[in-house]
This record gives C-alpha cells, structure tokens and sequence, in this order.
C-alpha cells in the first residue's frame, strides 16, 4: 500500500463529500475510484466531474475492490456504514460526528478492532493552521506547563442550518454540541488530553428544537486535574466562528477563525517582558476571498487524507482516530446527562 495509490470509495456526495471528493483528487498517494449516493443526481454530478463511476447502493460499494471507505452521510448512517465497511476488510475515515451516541460509536470502535482496520473521524479542524501553532507551541514547552484551555464554536443558526435534519435529534443525536461544537470538544480533548469528568448546562431558548440544545456548556477536568471551559453555540449572531486558548504557566496560545489567526504571548523567566508573535496566514484570506472559504475546508481534507495514509501505512499522527471521535461523543452527552442531573459525569473508557 505504500507505494500503490489507495483506492478511495467516498458514500454521500452532499455538501461535504462534494469538498471531500475535491480534496481526495488533489491529494497524492490516493486514486478516487467510486463515488455513491442514493440520490442518483449527486451520485451522478460528482461521479461525472471527477471521472469516476458512480453507485447508489452502498452495499456494492463497501464490497467493491477499493481500500477504504470515506463516509460523508448524514450522522444515522454512520454506524451501519461504517461496521459494514469494516467488515468487508476496509479502512474508514467517518465524517464527524463518529456517531449518534458512545454505544453506536462503540459498535464501530468494535468492528474495526475486529477487522484490524483503521478508522479515523472527520476532525479537519485539527490541520487548520492557526491550531497547528497551538500544537507546535505547547509541543515547544514556550508557554510552560499546561494549565487551563478556553474554547468556543459558534454559528447563528437559521441560513446556517444547512440541513433541517441538524437540528433533528433523531439524526444528530443532540444540538450544538454535537454540530459544530463537536470539532472544539475534540480539540480541547486533543491538548488537555484524557478527559475524566465532565460538568455541563444545556439551553434552549432561542431556537426550541426539542432534544437539541443551542447553547451548550462544558467544565471539563483531565486526569491530572487540568480544567477546560467550552461553549458551543446556535445563537452566535455575527456569523460562523470558533476560537481555542490555552494557558501555559508562562503565556499562553490563541487560534480563531475566521478570519484565520494565531497568537502566543510568553514570557521566558519571572524577569523578562512578556513577548507576543501574531500569525495571520494572508494566503488563506486571499484564497478564500478569491474562491471562497471552502478553499480552507479542502486544504484542511487535504491534509487529513495525508494523516490517514500514514495512519494506514501503520504511523502515528495528528489525525482524529476513531477512539478521539468517541471520546468526543462521550463529553457531548456527558454534558446532557450532567445538565439534567445537576451531577458531575465521570468518563470511563
Ligand atoms: N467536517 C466538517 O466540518 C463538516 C461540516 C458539515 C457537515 N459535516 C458532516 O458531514 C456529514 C454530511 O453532511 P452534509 O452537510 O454533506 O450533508 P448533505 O445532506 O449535504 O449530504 C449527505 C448526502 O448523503 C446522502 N445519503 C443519505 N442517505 C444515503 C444512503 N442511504 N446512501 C447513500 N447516500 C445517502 C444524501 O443524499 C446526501 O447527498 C454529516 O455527518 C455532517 O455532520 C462535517
């Protein structure tokens, strides 16, 4: 496989495997070989733009002579779809959320443990640049010993729901925190490390989806007694944004978006100034003026797919596995079950 082309079957040509399909034809060592939908008008648009057949049976497709499966359907379809492809001996990577909830989540986790597969979650959060300056400066040791985290993901609901079925409970298993608050929980969990007790509040005011909150709140603890504070929101009125900080003992580390920024501030002993170095990325903002900010998402699939051929290739990297998309899931009901319990949840593996 490492020298051979991965041969990828992508099922779901919606709006985000449309970006996927664009990044996977972009990215070396893969060949795009099949796409499927069970709308054959998607299945047949992509299939035609990228050369390639198309199937709208997924059934044939996870039984089709590819390597592995990229699934990019609405979240219901994840568990099956996923344990099947497994099964049939293929590596998945899995649009977030992994699952509905941990036991579906679990069920996937199982099969590729089964099948000796590898299974990674969509968190392409993870490879925007500001949040690999986060990455690299705590990696650094610059700010000192990790201290707290602070983050936020927010949209204003409304236009932004770009499927009725996002703020279906049934479908997404929850609100906010499930959609896009989802990608902070990762990567909160992904610096503060093993995450092992969650406090949290939910609301519902604004919107009034029953079972989806709009605003959800999290207090999270890890195992050496480090603390993380996060919102993910429905209600954030100016528009799409996330933001991630951690706090180190000597400074501490920012990422936002849009537009993409990054900023450390540290100082190297009690004695010195306290220094700051801003990174604004002017080539993304071009890019995403000139075409548009979906430039950003394929960069950043780009570079996941890069991850997932080392993950398969036996490699550790800095892509979501499909234990850190369960992980994810876990905290997000955590907070549901904290929230109307008024308990503090301890996370089990
Ligand atoms: N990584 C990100 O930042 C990001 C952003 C948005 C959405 N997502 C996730 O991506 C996934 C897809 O979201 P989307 O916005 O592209 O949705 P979408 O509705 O635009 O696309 C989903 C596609 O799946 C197809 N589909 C439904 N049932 C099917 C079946 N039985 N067999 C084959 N195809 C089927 C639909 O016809 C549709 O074309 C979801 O899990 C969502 O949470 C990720």
């Amino acid at each position: 496989l490492a020298e051979k082309a991965i041969r990828i079957a992508l099922i779901g040509c919606g709006d985000i495997g449309r970006l996927r399909a664009a990044a996977l034809v972009r990215s070396p060592g893969f060949e795009l070989s099949l796409v499927s939908d069970n709308d054959r008008g998607r299945a047949e648009t992509l299939a035609t733009r990228h050369g390639v057949r198309f199937d709208l049976d997924w059934r044939n497709v996870i039984a089709a002579d590819v390597d592995a499966v990229v699934v990019s359907t609405p979240p219901p379809l994840h568990v099956q779809l996923c344990v099947e492809a497994l099964q049939h001996g293929k590596h998945v990577l899995c649009e977030k959320p992994l699952a509905r909830n941990a036991q579906e989540c679990r069920q996937i986790l199982e099969a590729a443990r089964g099948a000796g597969c590898q299974l990674a979650t969509g968190f392409n959060y993870r490879f925007y640049p500001a949040v690999k300056v986060v990455r690299e400066t705590i990696r650094s040791g610059l700010i000192g010993e990790l201290d707290h985290i602070r983050s936020y993901a927010g949209h204003p609901g409304g236009q932004e729901f770009t499927h009725p079925w996002v703020h279906d409970v049934n479908v997404m298993g929850g609100g906010a925190l499930l959609d896009n608050g989802i990608h902070i929980i990762d990567l909160t969990h992904h610096f503060l490390g093993e995450v092992a007790e969650v406090k949290g509040f939910r609301t519902g005011n604004v919107w009034r989806f029953e079972g989806c909150e709009d605003n959800g709140f999290a207090l999270l603890k890890n195992r050496a007694g480090k603390i993380a504070t996060l919102q993910a929101s429905w209600s954030e009125w100016r528009g799409y944004r996330f933001w991630i900080e951690v706090f180190g003992t000597r400074g501490c580390v920012r990422a936002s978006y849009p537009p993409m920024f990054a900023q450390v501030t540290w100082r190297e002993s009690e004695e010195t100034k306290v220094r700051r170095k801003n990174f604004f990325f002017p080539g993304f903002q071009i890019a995403e003026r000139i075409r548009s900010f979906e430039w950003t998402i394929i960069k950043s699939f780009i570079e996941e797919f890069a991850a997932f051929a080392q993950t398969i290739a036996g490699k550790r990297t800095e892509g979501a596995s499909g234990y850190d998309g369960l992980r994810a899931v876990q905290i997000a009901h955590a907070v549901y079950e904290s929230s109307e319990n008024g308990t503090c949840i301890s996370l089990t593996d």
